[in-house]
């Protein structure tokens, strides 16, 4: 299949485009490059060449630096290509800078997808798959989450710009039957590919906890703040569900396959299903990578929840999609990013 890629320059779009090549298909990206760099597409066709997916020929996956609120440009995008489906990744993700600047997240996020699927209608491509976040699930009312948990209250304007997008897609598809939508709840993602040639490369402050680890790590900032140790966890520090970027990559060339079975609308968690604490995080660090990560005990983060895992059946029952990679796997390779490119492209 042709896909189009909307904000495939970032982390999880770099890593998903070398998973549709290896696995037989093409990719075009979108990108306005508001938080990444041309640069991780030319390490993207750096990877595919060196591992034989593409020739030696291979020019690189065609990008087109377009915002995908300006229909005029995803015009010329979708009249140059014919596409089968389109992967959306392309939004803004920072948590706190949601708080602060709601008008911005809406804007971008909810009109930037409307703008998208509009074209996408009008253009005839009807298949879509939607990078959507566990943080619907808001306090979740059942652990290990199944997808049955209801959708609870946001606790930021990010996290209700996946929910209420979420609800635009699903009522969009339930009145065109045309439509096929997979939404796609991830948890944690960390890691990187295992070449260190691409990763996550946080712009400012890292806000998650991979990257600031890393960071720390490397030497660009003095220690880790652990946000609260008096949770109802088994450390006190606060549970979560990581999951290796590469594994959450192939979780989107699962998702084709239902697409290709005319899923109509398909709604998925993506995640490992183990829960690890923040000191779980930074002890395997540690261990696996030979380097300290020295840390102290914050106050709780406004927001945070104590408890975040997934149960990620469904996935594996309708999609054949499991996670292979395990937490040492996701800080060796979140280390050897960072190590290689201390300051990221
Ligand atoms: P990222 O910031 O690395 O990638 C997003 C990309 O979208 C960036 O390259 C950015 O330049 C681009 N973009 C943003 N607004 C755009 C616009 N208006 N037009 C065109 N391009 C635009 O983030 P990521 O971690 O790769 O996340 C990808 C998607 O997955 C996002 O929608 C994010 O909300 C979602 N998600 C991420 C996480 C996570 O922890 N990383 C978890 C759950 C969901
Ligand atoms: C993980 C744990 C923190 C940083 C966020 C978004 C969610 C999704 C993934 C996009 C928590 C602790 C963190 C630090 C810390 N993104 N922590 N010190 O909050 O689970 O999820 O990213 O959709 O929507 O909310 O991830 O990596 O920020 O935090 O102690 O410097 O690490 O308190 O327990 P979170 P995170």
């Amino acid at each position: 299949m042709n896909i189009l890629v909307t904000g495939g320059a970032g982390f999880i779009g770099s890593h998903t485009i070398i998973e549709l090549y290896r696995a037989g298909h093409t990719a075009v990206v979108v990108d306005n490059l508001s938080n990444s760099k041309p640069e991780s597409l030319r390490r993207v066709a750096q990877i595919l060449k060196e591992e034989g997916v593409t020739g030696d020929s291979f020019q690189g996956v065609p990008f087109h630096e377009v915002d995908i609120r300006d229909r005029k440009g995803l015009d010329r995008v979708f009249e140059q290509y014919s596409f089968d489906a389109c992967i959306h990744f392309a939004g803004l993700k920072a948590v706190g800078e949601s708080v602060s600047k709601p008008i911005e997240y809406y804007e971008n996020n909810i009109s930037g997808t409307l703008v998208l699927v509009q074209a996408m209608r009008d253009h005839g491509v009807k298949n879509i798959i939607f990078s959507s976040s566990a943080t619907v699930y808001g306090n979740p009312e059942i652990i290990p989450i199944t997808e049955e948990c209801p959708k609870g209250v946001c606790t930021n304007p990010y996290g209700w710009t996946k929910s209420m997008l979420e609800q635009v897609l699903t009522d969009m598809q339930a009145a065109d039957k045309e439509w096929n939508v997979v939404l796609l709840r991830y948890f944690n993602p960390i890691g990187a590919h295992k070449s260190g040639l691409i990763g996550e490369n946080p712009n400012g402050i890292p806000n998650n906890l991979m990257p600031y680890v890393t960071q720390v790590a490397v030497g660009k900032r003095a220690e880790l703040g652990v946000f609260g140790n008096d949770y109802d966890t088994p450390d006190g520090t606060g549970v979560r569900d990581y999951i290796h970027v590469v594994d959450l990559a192939r979780g989107h060339v699962c998702a084709l396959k239902a697409i290709e079975r005319k899923c109509g609308l398909g709604l998925y968690n993506l995640g490992t299903g183990h829960g690890y604490s923040v000191l779980d995080v930074v002890k395997a660090f540690e261990r696996v990578n030979g380097v300290k990560v020295p840390y102290s005990i914050k106050p709780r983060r406004p927001g945070d929840i104590a408890t975040c895992y997934s149960d990620p059946s469904k996935a594996e029952r309708e999609l054949g999609w499991k996670a292979q990679y395990g937490l040492e796997d996701m800080v060796r390779d979140s280390w050897n990013w960072q190590r290689n490119n201390p300051d990221g492209f």
